[in-house]
């Protein structure tokens, strides 16, 4: 008997980022931050997992995987090092690693912000100055303009919010600011930049005489609830969240619309700047203030995050109610540090995503490989692999092998479920 059986469309594989696994660079506002001792456990993003140079040993790997899909992303400090100054270097780099996956039957879709800025575009305010517009889209010209025959998927920037509101509001990212003021300025200047690159890449891609470009941007979404469902100031609180964390910047991005409050952006044309709708789902937020706060007794990942599968299709039903597009799961995953319970976790969310209705057509697990995770550094893992990184030595983990047997069987037999997913989770306090 089948647990689940998967639609016939949807597609599976992975996502990672290049400051997270790349290792090298040192030219980006991570870096930085890391040398004023920012990163909990004190790891190095130049280390990370050293794939700039094992980028055909970990393609091999996806292969083996039998992965079909393959979000990741160029490190944009790498490809314009100093402001106006590309690295051809470091663009045919990106080229080589497109050309072999696609060689090996893996689809790409390219990110092309997640987080980092080159520490010269930081410098200069970042995504707060009034020509990151300008510079974001040079930049993207040239990526495109170099590869855009061979890549037709791209994720424009990565979390706009999570960005925002670390960056600007909690000061926990670099560049540490704490000003709500800042936290809208971003969202103004990302939805430029968004719309603008939305426009560049599909004009670049169809004087190149292609189609089939399909553009977005990655929205982090998590369901937002109150703690109490009786209680009007719980509620108050998870709607305003809502509002503030997503609603507003997803509607301002896809649409070009006024958004409170984010407001009107002048120069702005409402339109429909997706072409998909990308979802990040990781966890539901259980609101009794204006915090962040976590369900009582509920399983939890080792960051301490509730783990709520049906978060991910309460998730894609709210966005597709309004955006009414493919769906794509550009990250799914958890925290799992010895690997206890992840089987179990990519069961159940697959298991939620096979039994609805709704059109999601590719889903891509977080992550292919433990990685440097931000401020946690390399403490927190989210790997279907295992990295050493003293050695950087690659052992696939067992979730990593149920993964593979998912792909292959496209669903979950009652074996595979008995074999790998009938696993215990943790719970918090009662
Ligand atoms: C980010 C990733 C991050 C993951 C786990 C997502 O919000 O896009 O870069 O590693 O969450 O925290």
């Amino acid at each position: 008997m089948a647990h689940f059986v998967l639609k016939k469309d949807l597609k599976l594989g992975v996502a990672t980022a290049a400051t997270q696994i790349e290792g090298g660079d040192t030219g980006s506002s991570w870096n930085d931050w890391y040398k004023k001792g920012r990163i909990k456990d004190g790891s190095n993003p130049a280390r990370a997992n050293d794939h700039y140079n094992r980028f055909r040993e970990d393609t091999d790997l996806l292969a083996f995987m039998g992965m079909e899909i393959y979000r990741f992303g160029v490190e944009w400090s790498r490809i314009e090092p100093e402001e106006g100054k590309f690295s051809q270097e470091a663009l045919s780099h990106y080229r080589e690693e497109i050309l072999l996956l696609r060689e090996r039957g893996i689809m790409p879709l390219l990110t092309l912000h997640h987080f980092t800025n080159p520490l010269w575009f930081e410098q200069i305010g970042g995504f707060e100055s009034a020509r990151a517009e300008e510079i974001f889209l040079r930049y993207v010209e040239k990526v495109v303009g170099f590869v855009g025959d061979i890549v037709s998927e791209y994720i424009t920037i990565n979390e706009p919010n999570v960005y925002a509101t670390n960056s600007y509001f909690f000061g926990v990212w670099p560049p540490g600011k704490s000003s709500f003021k800042s936290v809208i300025r971003i969202y103004r200047n990302f939805t430029r930049c968004h719309v603008g690159a939305y426009k560049l890449i599909h004009s670049l891609r169809s004087k190149m005489g292609f189609s089939d470009t399909q553009v977005s941007f990655a929205n982090h979404i998590r369901v937002f609830e109150p703690k109490c469902r009786f209680n009007p100031y719980h509620i108050i609180c998870a709607v305003l969240l809502r509002q503030l964390f997503q609603t507003a910047i997803t509607k301002s991005l896809s649409w070009g619309k006024k958004a409170f409050p984010i407001g009107k952006i002048k120069d702005i044309t409402p339109g429909k700047y997706y072409d998909f709708i990308s979802i990040n789902y990781y966890s539901r937020s259980t609101v009794a203030s204006f915090a962040d706060g976590v369900k009582r007794g509920a399983p939890l990942n080792d960051l301490g995050w509730e783990i709520y599968p049906a978060g991910i299709v309460e998730s894609a039903k709210m966005l597709y109610d309004l955006y009414k597009a493919p769906i794509y799961i550009t990250e799914n995953g958890t925290c799992d540090n010895e690997d206890k319970f992840r089987c179990r976790y990519i069961f159940e969310h697959l298991k939620a995503i096979a039994e609805n209705h709704l059109p999601i057509t590719r889903y891509y697990h977080w992550c292919f490989i433990d990685n440097f995770e931000w401020i946690e550094g390399e403490s927190a893992r989210f790997g279907l692999v295992h990295v050493d990184y003293e050695t950087q030595k690659r052992t696939i983990k067992r979730s990593g092998n149920f993964y593979t047997q998912i792909i292959r069987e496209h669903g979950v037999s009652e074996y595979l479920f008995n074999e790998y997913a009938n696993q215990e989770y943790k719970f918090g306090n009662d």
